[in-house]
């Protein structure tokens, strides 16, 4: 007669009995572990019936006692068919899993919310706490040793940052890479600075619709993120400034690239490696100096400005920095530190230039007289260390793209932070993507618009009053004003003042821009024009502003008793619709945010202002307000 597993056709294993496997089922032996698959059991009020349950579940997978004993190393899968800037995720996970199994770890990977800019509506910066809500309490959720967090579209790597530091186990991350250039009519083009300066030459007439046509197939010719120093390479050249990732290609190697594969794979063997490191937790291996690293080298990159809310967003999740940092450090970095990466917006070239140049390893050896050695990296060596074991030899294409410290493309204060009656809380400007530098010191009648519908709709306007000395003022797109503070703040050029070649104005918001956008544009006012108390929702059209960026002054010429006044009327007609409704009038989110239910509710009650990072107060290191 047929044995059951010739019936079935499966095959006994041969399997010792590891005594360590049987203590778990050994009801007079504590389950108190700390890692592994014992770590963070299932609350059914029998420990050993959570692991026995555990155990059942992930052998329906097929894994063995023996590779369930191995060091779990957690990879976040953040694949999505809407995001493109994430296409190669899956090859990434393959390459990191062959990483960790090569060194004696098990790879399991899990998803999270992947977030993209062009796929999220009303703004990816909405999602961006709700993804570092989902990474941090599913790496606490999950028995994981090690986590590498696969990131790069430009809401995500923040994302993950901020959970996986609020979540405190060790973390990796893993950048997907920038994608490669196009190519239209023999000219170099890439997302997303040439998307904008091509929609610009057609909003002008240009170039016709046949062009721009041909312009959009070319812009983004493989996966990957944006190919300038945008958000998301900005955002993966501070990471390697924390000390987070590998200096050679860890923020530069094409997405598309086989350079890229293998720093996936060298990402699993350093998760491993991490492990056997004392203070492997982002809360003890980052510091202070960590952070002001990646500062500097937000300088010195000319990166985006929203990597400035990103990074305060990230610190103030970090308990001993917290409180620390803020915008002033900024501007008091950029003083010291020059613009030494020629990129675009505020260069000329792209990402996969930078990488052949030697990327961010050029660049630290670079900056070396400027950072703070001592900070720890992620193989537990100090930067210094670490430079000293990966030297770097300068060639003259490298210096082309990264300038020495004697030739910058910029000698100081890439981003500043300006500070005035409208901007008590600050205000940040990308003053080295400047087009026209006359403007960084500049007085002139402000035009207004109360919110984007109102820009839409007399932006182009033959009739709108407006000349080149104009400042154009756009209200409405803070954190509150228009949820997920829109990249709106590159407010386009009057069509009528762009069809006689004014390439620039000075342009003032409390919303965001693209990192890959340039201009003289000034962004996230705080406290934002929403907030009832704020000087910024009073401006009026015809006030005087004076721009004086070398002595980061931005003031309002309008009388302080005059301002309280506009201030007190513009209260009362909030609290009286709000309470009676009168017709035409549109209510003010400020006071309506109390009664939104969901996520968008949420979102409302708790972000916090530009300054502080735009988190969710209750997410920060300190907490709640005691109030909420
Ligand atoms: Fe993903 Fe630009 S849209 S990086």
């Amino acid at each position: 007669m047929a044995s059951n597993n010739e019936a079935t056709g499966s095959e006994i294993p041969d399997r010792t009995v590891d005594a360590a496997i049987s203590k778990d089922y050994d009801l007079s032996h504590p389950i108190n572990s700390t890692s592994g698959l014992r770590q963070g059991l299932t609350s059914y009020g029998d420990a050993h019936f959570s692991l026995f349950l555990r155990k059942v579940f992930i052998k329906a997978l097929g894994y063995s006692d023996s590779a369930l004993s191995s060091p779990i190393i957690g990879i976040i899968n953040t694949y999505s068919s809407f995001n493109p800037c994430h296409s190669n995720v899956p090859q990434l996970i393959e390459s990191v899993k062959r990483g960790v199994l090569a060194s004696g770890g098990l790879p399991v990977d899990f998803p999270t919310i992947s977030i993209h800019e062009s796929f999220s509506s009303p703004t990816s910066m909405y999602l961006r706490n709700l993804m570092s809500m989902d990474t941090e309490e599913m790496i606490k959720a999950q028995p994981v040793d090690a986590v590498i967090m696969i990131g790069g579209c430009d809401k995500t790597v923040p994302a993950q940052l901020m959970g996986g530091i609020s979540a405190n186990k060790p973390i990796l991350p893993l950048i997907t890479g920038p994608m490669m250039p196009g190519s239209v009519k023999g000219e170099r083009v890439g997302a997303c600075t040439d998307c904008r300066s091509n929609w610009a030459k057609y909003r002008a007439g240009a170039i016709d619709v046949e062009d721009i046509m041909d312009v959009n197939e070319e812009l983004a010719p493989t996966g990957g993120t944006c190919g300038v120093m945008g958000t998301a390479s900005t955002m993966a050249c501070i990471t390697a400034g924390l000390g987070l990732l590998e200096l050679r290609g860890g923020a530069t190697a094409a997405a598309v690239s086989s350079a890229r594969l293998r720093v996936a794979e060298q990402a699993g063997r350093n998760a491993i490696a991490l492990l056997k490191l004392g203070n492997n937790k982002p809360q003890e291996l980052l510091t202070r100096e960590s952070f002001l690293n990646a500062i500097i080298v937000l300088q010195a990159i000319g990166g985006s400005t929203n990597a400035v809310v990103h990074l305060m967003a990230i610190i103030n999740r970090h308990p001993k920095v917290a409180g620390t940092i803020d915008l002033k450090t900024f501007d008091e970095i950029g003083r010291k530190t020059p613009l030494l990466v020629d990129l675009k917006p505020s260069g000329d070239n792209y990402m996969t230039d930078f990488h052949n140049a030697g990327g961010m390893l050029a660049l630290l050896h670079t900056l070396r007289p400027l950072l703070h050695l001592n900070a720890t990296t992620y193989c537990g060596k100090t930067l210094g260390e670490l430079l000293d074991t990966t030297p770097f030899k300068s060639f003259e294409y490298s210096r082309q793209i990264v300038r020495s410290l004697d030739n910058p493309l910029h000698p100081s204060s890439s981003l500043v932070v300006l500070y005035g009656n409208i901007c008590p809380n600050g205000a940040v400007m990308k003053a080295s993507a400047s087009k026209n530098r006359t403007l960084l010191h500049h007085r002139g009648t402000v035009c207004v618009f109360e919110n984007s519908a109102d820009m839409a709709k007399r932006i182009d306007d033959p009739d709108l009053d407006v000349t080149e000395n104009s400042i154009l003022v756009l209200k409405s797109i803070g954190p509150v004003g228009n949820p997920g503070m829109p990249e709106a703040g590159l407010i386009p050029i009057p069509q009528k003042l762009g069809r006689q070649g004014v390439l620039d104005m000075l342009r003032i918001s409390d919303g965001r821009m693209s990192g890959t956008a340039g201009g003289t544009i000034i962004l996230h006012i705080s406290p934002e024009s929403a907030d009832l108390d704020s000087v910024f929702g009073v401006v009026e059209n015809g006030d005087r502003i004076v721009c004086d960026v070398e002595n980061r002054k931005l003031s309002l010429e309008v009388e302080d008793s005059v301002l309280a006044e506009r201030i007190a009327e513009r209260k009362r007609r909030a609290h009286s619709v709000s309470s009676h409704g009168e017709q035409g009038t549109v209510k003010e989110p400020w006071l309506e945010r109390s009664n939104r239910r969901g996520y968008r509710g949420l979102y409302e009650r708790e972000v916090n202002q530009s300054h502080l990072g735009c988190d969710f107060g209750f997410l920060t290191a300190e907490g709640p307000e005691p109030s909420k």
